[in-house]
């Protein structure tokens, strides 16, 4: 291949339940607000909420419920839940950064390709400041930059564009069915981690990081740097 045609690659990561385990931290708060409001809540229905909005999550909750309230009500929610969350996650640390994320996150930097965070959550940066990872990443878009929830592509549109690539030139890592939709949509490489069977929509998919090796990415990049 001639190395002028090639483009420059970008990859993307999801936050919640791609790099750290936070998403089990959302699930318990979530059930606690549903226990609270009677409603069943299981992690099937959890699947639904990965990668969705705050404010989605809830209107999803009370919809399972069958409850209608009111602004306020409904603001009051969503705080309780997210002070809930926040207890969970205060004492995070390095030790919660899910396996051999650190080992792909340093094998792209030492390659010098640009990468970027795309989550819906208003929590990411300090989620990504308890575990030390904010000088990996070259951009960061989070749930307070973007107005359209996956399965829109918006974040991770505008994740590619702050790193300088073309959406067809980057790869997203994400968890959830939301995401994986969004990258398909926004015609970008989509790998899933987690549930295969789940996130079959996946270009890639894998349980978690240990199962991508080197020879895996550099496939993936020149994938990537070849297509235009
Ligand atoms: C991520 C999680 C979702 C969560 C959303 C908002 O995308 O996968 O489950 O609802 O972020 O998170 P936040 O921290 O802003 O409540
Ligand atoms: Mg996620």
């Amino acid at each position: 291949m001639i190395k002028s045609k090639m483009k420059k690659a970008g990859f993307i990561f999801d936050l919640d339940g791609v790099i750290v385990d936070t998403a089990k931290y959302h699930y318990l708060a979530w059930k606690n607000l549903a226990n609270e409001l009677g409603i069943e809540f299981t992690e099937a229905d959890n699947e639904k909420f990965k990668g969705v909005s705050r404010k989605r999550c809830l209107e999803l909750l009370l919809e399972m419920g069958n409850i209608t309230v009111s602004k306020e009500q409904f603001d009051r929610w969503l705080e309780e839940k997210n002070e809930d969350y926040l207890k969970y996650i205060s004492k995070m640390d390095k030790k919660e950064i899910l396996p051999d994320v650190t080992k792909v996150l340093d094998y792209i930097k030492d390659k010098g390709i640009p990468m970027a965070l795309g989550s819906a959550s208003k929590n990411a940066v300090s989620i990504l400041e308890k575990v030390a990872l904010m000088s990996y990443f070259d951009a960061i878009v989070d749930g307070t930059q973007v107005t359209k929830a996956k399965p829109d592509p918006e974040v991770f549109l505008i994740a590619a564009k702050k790193i300088g690539a073309e959406p067809e030139n980057c790869v997203v890592f994400e968890d959830a069915l939301a995401g994986i939709e969004a990258a398909n949509i926004a015609g970008m490489e989509s790998i899933g981690i987690g549930d295969v069977k789940i996130l079959s929509d996946a270009d890639h998919g894998f349980n978690n990081f240990t199962e991508i090796d080197v020879k895996f990415l550099d496939d993936l990049i020149l994938l990537l740097e070849s297509k235009n």
